[in-house]
């Protein structure tokens, strides 16, 4: 069996209802919405955070999820899809999932107002509801990615970026959202209680390593539904460029930095530093350092008693350092 059918499988009849959900959650009277809402659904993807969500609910609660667990599920992937549109408007990128972006279909303008609508109904679902607690989770994560998004453009701009100031941008933009999700699964069922908090603490460790790994990606060739080799276009340094740029000589340096500054567009230049990156071990240092992130968030997990959940769950932490896209 496939690892993402395994890690599927205690939570496969939600997942099934969480889809039905997930897509009544966005309709609108407006027929372009819809038509875009469709094209968005219709290239699902990994769907990981709902994963999160409904094994920390059933870990935490002897195998039980509520209605509060499904609608937190869905609020979390309406924003995570709400983000990606926007995400990709901000860096330019035309490809997601393996199709094209929204505003490589529908420009920028159509893509700034279609992931404000998701974010919208992602908040409403959450009020209509009554679940304030969870949306007060929610809210924070969603004020932490755009000051992380807004935090790494700052850098690009200065080209300044420290290994904390990286960990700080990619706690933010990506980590919250991860530790939203776990920390809502916890609260879903049982408010109020320890399990909030250190599941939001495993789902931030495996949110720093997630990102870590999405960074890794753009250093590859694989076809993995999005563009790769763009992070330095848009001048976006991440962990195996900052390894190395405070590691190698002064002249280095100034190449690297002038490459990035002055020359992000010319794809053979970027090649050269990609290629650099890769002879100075940048990539090893990254990815070591994701696995610390890894093996602190399995300790956490540790202090859970067996069940299937848990083993789910320790299967998705791998799952996020050996995936193939
Ligand atoms: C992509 O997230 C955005 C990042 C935070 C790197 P995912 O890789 O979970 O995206 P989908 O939902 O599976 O497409
Ligand atoms: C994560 O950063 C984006 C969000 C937090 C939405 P990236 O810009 O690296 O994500 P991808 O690679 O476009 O999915
Ligand atoms: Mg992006
Ligand atoms: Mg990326």
């Amino acid at each position: 069996m496939k690892i993402t059918e395994q890690i599927k499988q205690p939570i496969a009849y939600e997942m099934e209802l969480f889809e039905q959900k997930f897509l009544l959650s966005m309709a609108s009277k407006v027929a372009l919405l819809n038509r875009i809402t469709h094209y968005i659904v219709n290239r699902k993807g990994k769907q990981m955070r709902p994963m999160f969500v409904f094994l920390v609910a059933k870990m935490v609660d002897n195998g039980q999820v509520s209605e509060r667990t499904y609608r937190g599920a869905a609020v979390i992937e309406l924003i995570h899809t709400a983000t990606l549109v926007h995400d990709d408007v901000v860096d330019d990128s035309n490809r997601r999932r393996g199709f094209f972006s929204v505003n490589a279909l529908w420009k920028n303008k159509i893509a700034v107002l279609i992931g404000d609508y998701l974010l919208s109904k992602g908040l409403l679902l959450s009020i209509d509801n009554n679940d304030f607690d969870l949306l007060k989770i929610i809210s924070v994560a969603v004020r932490e990615m755009s000051e992380g998004e807004l935090l790494q453009i700052e850098k690009a701009r200065q080209l300044d970026i420290t290994e904390d100031i990286y960990y700080d941008i990619i706690r933010q933009k990506t980590a919250t959202l991860i530790a939203a999700c776990c920390s809502l699964g916890a609260a879903s069922v049982k408010p109020n209680t320890i399990d909030v908090e250190s599941m939001r603490k495993f789902g931030e460790l495996i949110g720093m390593a997630f990102q870590i790994k999405d960074d890794l990606f753009d250093y590859g060739a694989e076809a993995i539904g999005k563009p790769t080799g763009i992070d330095i276009k848009e001048q976006k340094m991440t962990l195996p460029l900052i390894h190395v740029l405070n590691n190698c000589t002064k002249k280095e340096k100034s190449w690297l930095i002038n490459s990035v500054k002055k020359h992000n567009k010319d794809k053979k230049r970027v090649k050269e530093v990609i290629a650099f990156v890769k002879a100075n071990n940048g990539l090893d240092y990254a990815i070591n350092k994701m696995k610390a992130f890894q093996v602190e968030a399995l300790q956490i997990l540790d202090t859970y008693p067996e069940s299937e959940y848990k083993s789910a769950l320790r299967l998705m932490v791998n799952y996020v350092i050996d995936r193939k896209k």
